[in-house]
């Protein structure tokens, strides 16, 4: 199964030694919420090839795609199955009762300055999404194994950095249109300082924590390079230390562990200077470390006000960690984790902004930071939802436990019976098997009836060399009870579709 890692980044983690510094931001007690893990974006780097087979079956016969009212030539990059196209138009970034849309509204308010983008379409260009942020030809995130294409130019962006470029040339290049959306046009007017929150869209795998569409805020925060000089010139002799660690604050909710060092295995780029990138990391770090206690903090507020007690456990501190990391757009570029449980998890990537997007949008003379958050997995992990499929529920045991402004524990409520099918196969002879097309015809099948799929079993014939593989779905209503009669006319189907569209063998 996939591995949970920024999809767009590959990791590079050198083993380093860990510094913990206390975080110093009031004196509120600590949280208890939270999930038990949970994704921002989960895919490892993949094949990159695309094979017929693949592309016959997720080939869309008719010649145009509607998504969002407008209608799109297909071709044969085309892979963006209904179920998903459903999605597009659920908005529930604007349900002011959403978990996700609380959070997404407490992050707006921790950056007055910043202009504020929530309704960005997701439609967005192979341009946009992948060359304009540096991306490889042969980069694994482009492959239509991961990526949901409505044609070859055109596709569901699988991150909001799908927005840097556009966004920040949005005035250089008159776009009065895009500058409008902003919900406060007047907080940063040049639009040098920005946050995009949307839904993003990634063929993945199916489970609790994995779900083909979450939601990511981007936050993107340029200067000039003489205000950055100016502040520099006023910094003191510690501020000037180019160790990022020193961007630690001390706080009770949350301990900062940062021991990571620009260098050689995360470099900074030839265009900027070691006190520029001092800079900009510090205001960076601080900015988000900030970001997380302010939220961390409500939340345990929240709890406290209410007495209520999490499902999720008695954690009372939040140690955060930094650690090195790559994408094609930042450099140096980092992960932030939460320690949750015993378990790290991932919950933003970011890092210094490559200079040739600022160069691109016309503003050469500026530099900057950019981060992008996963909201579900800080919504699981504040609100306490144990299932990212709850997310996108209409269910009123589900939706009528939020409210706007409020951190509160979701009290689960009493779980349908699930129901498990296996189903085994040989593979098609040629090689052109890949998960995310199981993953994708199941929930295509079944809709959000599909709790998981999990791979159970997988061997290679000694004699014929042919492959095997048996898959356990996982059926489970979140707001019905359902019967093994509707569950096996289910199932059935989808054993015909594997054999129709993936080609392989039923055993
Ligand atoms: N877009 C990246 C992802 O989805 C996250 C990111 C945003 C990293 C901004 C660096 C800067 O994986």
């Amino acid at each position: 199964m996939l591995a949970a890692t920024l999809l767009l980044g590959l990791r590079n983690r050198p083993a380093h030694s860990l510094l913990i510094c206390t975080f110093n931001r009031g004196t509120q007690g600590l949280s208890r919420h939270a999930a038990r893990t949970c994704a921002v974006s989960a895919r490892a780097p993949l094949s990159t090839s695309c094979t017929r087979r693949q592309s016959e079956a997720s080939k869309i016969e008719s010649k145009t795609l509607d998504v969002l009212g407008t209608a799109y030539a297909t071709d044969d990059w085309t892979n963006t199955p209904p179920a998903i196209l459903a999605k597009t138009g659920r908005n529930l970034l604007h349900q002011p009762s959403h978990p996700l849309a609380i959070l997404k509204e407490l992050i707006f308010k921790e950056f007055p300055t910043f202009a504020h983008y929530d309704s960005l379409s997701p439609v967005v260009s192979t341009h946009q999404n992948f060359d304009s942020l540096g991306f490889a030809q042969d980069h694994p995130g482009r492959s239509k194994t991961d990526t949901y294409y409505v044609n070859q130019n055109t596709l569901l962006r699988t991150h909001t950095s799908a927005h840097q470029l556009q966004l920040l040339a949005a005035i250089s290049q008159g776009e009065h249109n895009v500058l409008m959306q902003a919900k406060n046009n007047f907080a940063a007017p040049r639009n040098e300082r920005f946050l995009v929150a949307a839904d993003v869209y990634r063929r993945d795998e199916i489970d609790a924590s994995h779900y083909p569409v979450f939601h990511q805020m981007e936050g993107v925060c340029t200067f000039s390079r003489e205000e950055v000089r100016d502040k520099i010139r006023q910094a003191t002799t510690a501020e000037r230390d180019s160790r990022t660690g020193d961007a630690c604050h001390s706080d009770q909710v949350a301990q900062m562990v940062d021991a990571t060092v620009v260098g050689e295995d995360n470099p900074m780029q030839s265009a900027h200077s070691a006190e520029e990138v001092a800079f900009l990391v510090k205001n960076m770090k601080q900015a988000m470390n900030d970001m997380v206690v302010q939220i961390l903090t409500k939340a345990v507020a929240a709890q406290q006000s209410s007495g209520e007690v999490s499902a999720s456990g008695s954690q009372t501190q939040f140690p955060v960690r930094w650690i090195d990391a790559y994408f094609p757009f930042t450099s140096p570029s980092w992960e932030m984790e939460v320690l949750f449980q015993g378990e790290w998890l991932e919950i933003c990537g970011c890092g210094v902004m490559k200079q040739e997007i600022l160069n691109q949008a016309g503003m050469p003379d500026r530099i900057g930071w950019a981060f992008g958050f996963g909201l579900e997995r800080l919504a699981m992990l504040l609100f306490g939802v144990h299932d990212i499929r709850l997310f996108w529920s209409s269910d009123s045991r589900f939706v009528g436990q939020f409210s706007p402004g409020r951190i509160n524990s979701f009290r689960p409520f009493s779980r349908h019976p699930s129901c498990a099918k296996d189903v085994s196969f040989w593979l098609p002879a040629e090689s052109t098997f890949h998960e995310n097309d199981i993953m994708d015809l199941v929930r295509e099948t079944a809709g959000d009836l599909v709790e998981g799929v999990k791979l159970i079993d997988s061997f290679t014939h000694p004699k014929t060399g042919k492959g095997s593989r048996c898959y356990r779905i996982n059926y489970c209503s979140m707001d019905r009870n359902v019967t093994n009669e509707e569950i096996n006319v289910v199932q059935e189907l989808v054993r015909k579709r594997m054999v129709e569209q993936l080609g392989v063998t039923l055993r």
